[in-house]
């Protein structure tokens, strides 16, 4: 059985999912996404630890005490994806195998939200799926972890 232990990471403003621009996130608190991704990982029988947090240090924070502690990070940065050059950085640094999920469309929204400064540095993205991007991040990463050869004991 897998063991990989997967951070999930969200970003600001992601704590008020169910109350914001409900037209465009739906109505889906983010303890019911949690709920969710933690029935998923037990499905996949991964370890999963969920962080969030409106502050761009702290993420960075939380991204480098991940070195020797998790397998692969799911991240969803919110605004900080189109310009947060620091966690890009954060994510290279670490060479923790990242995916960028968003649960809007953001390349069919408006055109400052079509570029992830932290995409090229992840090894996918998922957009556009509400919640479940958040589910498809956390399978892609598990298939991506069972694919490679990386050691299960980082
Ligand atoms: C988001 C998209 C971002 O552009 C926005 O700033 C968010 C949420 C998403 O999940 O669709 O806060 O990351």
């Amino acid at each position: 059985m897998t063991r990989w232990r997967i951070l999930v990471i969200h970003g600001p403003n992601l704590n008020l999912l169910g109350i914001r621009e409900r037209d465009v996130y739906g109505t889906i608190p983010l303890g019911e996404i949690n709920k969710r991704l933690s029935q998923e990982a037990a499905r996949l029988a991964v370890h999963l630890d969920v962080f969030q947090s409106n502050h761009e240090g702290r993420i960075i924070d939380e991204i480098h005490s991940a070195l020797g502690k998790y397998h692969g990070i799911v991240i969803n940065p919110g605004a900080y994806t189109h310009y947060s050059i620091a966690i890009r950085d954060a994510v290279a640094a670490v060479r923790i195998p990242t995916v960028e999920v968003h649960l809007s469309n953001i390349s069919a929204r408006e055109e400052f939200r079509h570029h992830s400064v932290i995409a090229p540095v992840c090894i996918g993205q998922i957009a556009g799926f509400g919640p479940d991007s958040y589910l498809l991040g956390l399978a892609g990463i598990v298939k991506y972890l069972e694919a490679s050869t990386c050691p299960k004991n980082a």
